[in-house]
């Protein structure tokens, strides 16, 4: 099986005071296709600009993307974005805000048609009865969802997310997390999310990436997440593996994200009892849920 998503030595500079600042450098990762993968580090280390190099948002230094066996060279509807604040267009609802990115999408379907993708969306999100109202009528997580039903709605190959639920209480915190991963299984899409927090990573991951302290920052540990799917949080966290890869999260974070990769760590802390990282991909197989809504089956133009 081929890998789906092929990042291979990234490396991003911006200009300095002194010359420029390598902030990314030879960042390696291959993703498989469906794959959940969520990137950690410190704040300032560079995931941001790992993503938005991805969604075509910020010109590679050096280095290649390739998705789907295409290089990418910059943004386009095939990546779906999901940013910590949904930016909406204040004076349209929330039907017309998923509208405009479905126009383009399937520009060839008929405008029932594309309504109806938009109207499931916004449905599967939970904005049934909220779809026809602005951007200023909603809270702060129904922005949100809005934001996730729109990056869906596009049917792309692959999801970016960066700190999705960053700004959000716990509660809708926890209820978008199961608003996103339902939608993730249901569409098998491939999703690359930046996030800080340790749990929500576990819930949804198949990996976790944890990238070292920039400048010159790369990938400096791949944790694999094995729980079964779909997985139930209280379950997740009272599984008996649970604590032990969260445990070398919070390692990583607090002694080890400062190393250059390659570089080994003093040894004043004991490693995880069982070694839970690799270093190359493994097929994903996970059951999928079948698409039913008809709207699915109308394809980008
Ligand atoms: N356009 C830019 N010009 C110059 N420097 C930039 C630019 N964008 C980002 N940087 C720098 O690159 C580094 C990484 O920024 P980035 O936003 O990727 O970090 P991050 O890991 O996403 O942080 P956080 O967790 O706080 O969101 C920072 O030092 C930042 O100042
Ligand atoms: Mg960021």
């Amino acid at each position: 099986m081929s890998d789906y998503v092929e990042l291979s030595n990234l490396t991003k500079g911006f200009p300095g005071s002194t010359g420029p600042v390598i902030i990314v450098r030879d960042f390696n990762l291959h993703i498989q296709r469906g794959e959940f993968v969520t990137l950690i580090g410190h704040s300032g280390c560079g995931k941001s600009t790992v993503l938005s190099m991805l969604a075509g948002l910020c010109p590679v230094t050096s280095g290649a993307i390739v998705l789907a066996g295409r290089e990418l060279t910059g943004p386009g509807p095939d990546r779906g974005v999901v940013f910590q604040s949904p930016s909406l267009l204040p004076w349209l609802t929330a039907f017309k805000n998923v509208m405009l990115g479905v126009d383009q999408v399937f520009f060839t379907a008929p405008r029932s048609e594309r309504a109806r993708i938009a109207e499931y969306y916004l449905s599967v999100v939970g904005l049934a009865d909220a779809m026809h109202k602005r951007p200023s009528e909603l809270s702060q997580g129904m922005r949100q969802r809005v934001g996730i039903a729109r990056a869906f709605a596009l049917s792309p190959k692959m999801l970016l997310l960066d700190e999705p639920f960053g700004m959000l209480d716990s509660l809708t915190r926890f209820e978008l997390q199961q608003v996103l991963v339902n939608l993730w299984s249901r569409n098998a899409v491939t999703a690359l999310m930046v996030t800080h927090d340790v749990d929500e990573a576990l819930f949804l991951s198949d990996r976790i990436v944890m990238m070292t302290n920039g400048p010159e920052a790369g990938v400096g540990d791949i944790l694999d997440v094995t729980f079964s799917r779909p997985r139930e949080r209280r379950a997740v966290i009272e599984h008996s593996d649970y604590q032990r890869l969260r445990d070398h999260l919070i390692d990583f974070l607090e002694t080890r994200a400062h190393l250059r990769p390659n570089q080994t760590p003093a040894p004043h802390r004991p490693p995880p009892s069982a070694p839970a990282s690799r270093p190359v991909n493994r097929p994903v197989v996970r059951p999928r849920e079948p698409l039913t809504a008809d709207v699915l089956a109308v394809t980008p133009g």
